[in-house]
């Protein structure tokens, strides 16, 4: 079966269009009708002064194409642009990301022979990758870590329909939810109410550090990881170490109305240009791409050939120093092998996968009333916390709110409770309710704010709420 698709490709920076060029160069040998809309984004695009890194014309393509093979993009470090890859899975909402790893065989990797056959799915666009951050004091940076319940509902179904097209029966949801309980937990909590649904599939909880060393202890115990976003970032390069290394681990960005495939590796500039880069990974990617489109058999085709071109001892520079083929040459090599089935890959069954087409419904809680019961109040100063305290229970005399405590990064410094922490320039000084006050208002929190910021420079303010009666916020560190 062939079909005539539209697929948007973006060839990347470094060695992007080394190996997307061979992963089009298969498809298009496999006969698998692809028309391709070429688009850039990344450093091109920043070359020429593009603050996101992905022109409108890129975007006007994948709104209309609604698949992408993507090549990798360099991301400027430290100060000034955007991550382009970020930008392009938070602009069409690609909210999972899947990244499956198998052992190939002939590829060797100290784990080689267990049979490692697992998927990471990672929520793709919420967590610290939103990327909000503020430079709260000139020595204290802040970056703050959004989880929505709708994100992580639909990351955790797309990891148990992942499963159910797969033939996979367990599902690990790896959180740090011991020490984050609002935002890991919710993930935690979200993925146990979803699992409900799948009574035909096991479900269960690891601590992501646990997760981490029990992927290198027993990686074959685990088949779906769901995860949040810096987790799975981290997890997913972890497993692709363990079946040989970046360039055999490939990924899909999923969302309702667009699908972008890539693999997990970056531009890997070192290498750029020199025709040695493993193409396995972006062509696995294709694979991935081709199921999508509903091509199982043309997927199926290409994955027997690559792994067939690896039994018969065909590898690029990043397996063997020794008799090392170029990217061109592999990718001949794999082309050369359509037809031929694999001996030792252990081929799954796939399904389609069946995605939601609509947004989830409206959690129950969006209309919840909350209600307010202080505030918490981040301020500059270098005072100790004695002094700092003085000062502002002084200043909100008369306020409906009282200082209840002051923490350092989030260990209480006042009242003291013994602990010794350094102190940086950034306090947060948490003001509750005086128990003879009326119900506070937001008129109340601009009041509080006015008062403090007399007494000191502040920066931040953090209402605090119940919900349903319970406290919508944590303690800090020492805190009764
Ligand atoms: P990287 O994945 O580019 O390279 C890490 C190591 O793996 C290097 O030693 C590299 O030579 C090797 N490697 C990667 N892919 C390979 C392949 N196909 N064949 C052979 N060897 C391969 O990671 P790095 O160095 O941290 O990032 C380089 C740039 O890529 C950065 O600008 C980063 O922001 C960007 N990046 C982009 C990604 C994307 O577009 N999805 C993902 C990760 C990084």
């Amino acid at each position: 079966m062939t079909t005539n698709r539209r697929v948007t490709v973006i060839p990347g920076d470094g060695i992007g269009p080394e190996v997307v060029g061979a992963t089009q160069r298969a498809l298009d040998a496999l006969g698998a009708g692809i028309t391709w809309e070429r688009c850039e984004a990344g450093a091109v695009s920043f070359r020429r002064g593009l603050a996101t890194g992905v022109p409108a014309e890129t975007l006007a393509s994948i709104r209309d194409t609604r698949v992408v093979l993507k090549g990798p993009l360099e991301t400027p470090v430290g100060y000034g642009e955007k991550s382009a890859n970020v930008t392009l899975r938070k602009l069409f909402e690609t909210y999972a990301n899947v990244r499956p790893v198998r052992e190939l065989p002939g590829v060797p990797s100290p784990f080689a022979g267990r049979g490692i056959d697992l998927v990471v799915v990672r929520e793709n666009v919420e967590d610290l990758y939103a990327g909000i951050e503020h430079q709260q004091t000139p020595t204290v940076a802040q970056c703050l870590k959004l989880i929505s319940r709708q994100g992580c509902e639909k990351t955790a179904r797309v990891a148990f329909e992942l499963a159910r097209a797969e033939g996979r029966r367990r599902v690990t949801c790896a959180t740090k939810a011991n020490i984050m309980k609002l935002t890991e937990g919710l993930m935690k909590r979200t993925f146990e109410e979803v699992a409900r649904e799948y009574p035909d599939i096991q479900a269960d909880h690891v601590l992501v550090d646990n997760c981490a060393h029990q992927l290198v202890r027993a990686p074959e115990q685990f088949e779906v990881i769901v995860t949040t976003n810096m987790n799975g970032d981290i997890l997913s390069d972890l497993t692709s170490g363990l079946i040989g290394g970046l360039g055999f681990a490939p990924g899909a960005n999923l969302g309702r109305d667009v699908a972008m495939f890539e693999a997990v590796h970056g531009s890997a500039p070192t290498i750029a240009g020199q025709n040695i880069a493993n193409p396995t990974a972006v062509m696995l990617s294709g694979a991935m791409l081709l199921r999508h489109l509903g091509l199982l058999t043309h997927a199926s085709t290409l994955e027997h050939a690559l792994a067939a071109t690896l039994e018969d001892g065909i590898f690029t520079r990043d397996v063997t120093a020794k008799g090392a083929v170029g990217t061109a040459e592999f990718t001949d090599a794999v082309i050369a092998r359509f037809g031929r089935r694999a001996e030792r890959l252990r081929a799954r069954d796939h399904r389609p996968l069946v995605l939601p087409t609509e947004a989830p419904a409206p959690p129950a809680a969006l209309h919840t009333p909350m209600a307010l019961v202080g505030a918490d109040v981040f301020v500059r100063a270098t005072d100790m916390p004695d002094a700092l305290a003085d000062a502002l229970v002084k200043a909100t005399e008369g306020s409906p709110f009282r200082l209840k405590m002051i923490s350092n990064r989030g260990t209480q410094v006042w009242p003291s409770p013994g602990a010794l922490p350094d102190l940086v320039d950034h306090h947060r000084c948490r003001f509750v309710r005086r128990d003879n006050a009326a119900t506070p208002d937001d008129r109340d929190v601009l009041d509080l704010l006015a008062r403090v910021g007399a007494a000191r420079p502040w920066m931040h303010v953090e209402k605090l709420h119940t919900i349903d009666g319970a406290p919508a916020y944590t303690r800090a560190q020492g805190e009764d």
